[in-house]
């Protein structure tokens, strides 16, 4: 059943919505493919849908290349490389807020599941490269002894059914940074055996990129492996193998500056509780005798008479650090513990306090802020941290609100018209995930320069 509703013309988003996912795939494919008229690789499924289509094919830039995107999500690797110039031709993603997304952003319903069959046989001939971020599952231990077929039941195996029938010249596959040491380093011995089965070279050593190398200040890792097929990459070897030494002239030593990306002219929104609870550390830096505080500061700990050896030993030299710290400052904590009630409103993981700005500021409203569960952290107003879901978003504090979607957009590097859910929690989850777009932009441009 492929129409859930009767229909028989697709004239609009309403006509749209009323087909089931798959017919939504095979019609926007078909739609955005349409200047390709007979080479259109959605023509057959779509005629054999019945229906009419009205819509008129957007006009598309003149590519240079064909690729597919894998693991979608919102699409972070189809921008950077159509920003490259490439053609997108297959879509595959299953979670449905990202779908609508992608739909909104690129006019194409990405196909489902990509484990099942009847998904992969509309991947079309002849693409050039293979994009894909995809979750991490351990394999069976030993697996890099068969190689890829012993990856089967994980979803990199569909990926390298994929390649193995398509053999596209380029792959470009992200994941998270503990990737290399996940399984204790089985889950990436398998993945690089597999690729090298499958013909392709990739870098020796694993590549880790963070866009703050690019210049966008947010410190977010992630181990890419770009994989050139070994027959493309022949009398350029080094160039794969050694691909750090290609990337790294593209590093940029100066960041852009956070006030390039933060929006000054948004009201501070921080609740009333969350206001006291960053004064109250506020006053605690200005008033004790450390302006470089090396360790978390833990208030229960201040008083304590007890034994030391009781705990490991990481944890009685903090706690030592910490007693020292109040006796040498005993008048002033006493008035602050005094002057904010003995802290006792306070949540417990908030009476403690991560000073990670060195002496670089001179007050936490300076800095940026995030409730964690360690603690209280205040960081330098240089870079952000890895986008996290809500509420553990850092805090700007001389703006004394979170950090906004529109802010965090910009350091994935997506273009401000980019939609992503009109859902707060749902738009954060889907930049969260998403690769940041001018590194792998970098990356593509790099591979293109040496191999196309
Ligand atoms: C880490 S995210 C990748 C995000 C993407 N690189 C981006 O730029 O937004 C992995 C994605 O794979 C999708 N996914 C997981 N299993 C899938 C499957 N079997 N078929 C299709 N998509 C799947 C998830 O819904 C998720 O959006």
């Amino acid at each position: 059943m492929i129409l859930e509703k009767n229909s028989s013309d697709v004239e609009s988003n309403s006509d749209l919505e009323k087909l089931n996912p798959e017919a939504k795939a095979i019609v926007t494919h078909f739609s955005s493919n349409q200047d390709l008229r007979k080479k259109n690789p959605y023509r057959k499924p779509y005629e054999s849908l019945g229906l009419k289509s009205n819509e008129v094919p957007k006009p598309k830039k003149p590519s240079t290349f064909k690729f597919i995107d894998l693991f979608a999500g919102i699409g972070g690797f189809r921008t950077a490389l159509q920003n490259l110039d490439g053609r997108c031709m297959f879509t595959s993603e299953w979670d449905l807020n990202a779908k609508k997304s992608y739909y909104n952003n690129y006019g194409e319903y990405p196909f489902g599941d990509i484990t099942k069959p009847e998904v992969k046989s509309y991947i079309p001939e002849g693409f050039d490269a293979l994009c894909a971020g995809f979750p991490c599952q351990p394999f069976s231990k030993g697996g890099y002894r068969n190689g890829f077929e012993d990856t089967r039941g994980t979803l990199f195996f569909d990926i390298c059914e994929i390649v193995q029938k398509h053999q596209p010249k380029y792959l470009l596959l992200e994941n998270v940074a503990n990737m290399v040491t996940h399984d204790k380093g089985n889950t990436y011995k398998v993945i690089l055996k597999s690729l090298d089965e499958l013909g392709y070279y990739f870098p020796d050593e694993p590549l880790l990129l963070s866009p703050d190398a690019f210049g966008v200040p947010i410190l977010r890792p992630r181990i890419f492996i770009p994989c050139v097929r070994k027959d493309v990459a022949n009398g350029n070897i080094d160039k794969i193998k050694q691909f750090k030494n290609e990337i790294a002239p593209r590093f940029i030593s100066r960041m852009q500056a956070v006030d390039d990306i933060l929006n000054p002219d948004l009201p501070a929104d921080l609740p009333e509780y969350e206001e006291r609870v960053l004064g109250m550390w506020d006053a605690f830096y200005k008033g004790i005798d450390l302006k470089v505080i090396g360790f978390p500061i833990w208030m229960e700990f201040f008083k304590y008479e007890g034994a030391l050896d009781e705990f490991p030993l990481w944890k009685a030299k903090f706690i030592q650090k910490n007693i020292d710290l109040y006796n040498r400052n005993k008048e002033f904590i006493d008035s602050w513990l005094f002057e904010y009630d003995n802290l006792e409103w306070c949540i417990k993981t908030h009476r403690k306090m991560e000073w990670q700005a060195g002496k670089d500021i001179s007050s936490v409203f300076e800095g940026l802020i995030q409730f964690r569960p360690s603690g209280v952290r205040v960081k330098r107003p240089n870079r952000f941290s890895t986008l996290v879901a809500m509420n553990h978003q850092q805090i700007i504090g001389k703006y004394r609100r979170r950090i906004t979607i529109d802010e965090s957009k910009k350091l994935q590097s997506f273009p401000d018209d980019f939609k992503l859910s009109s859902t707060k929690g749902i738009a954060l989850k889907q930049l969260g995930n998403s690769v940041n777009v001018k590194v792998v932009e970098t990356i593509f441009d790099v591979i293109l320069k040496n191999f196309a």
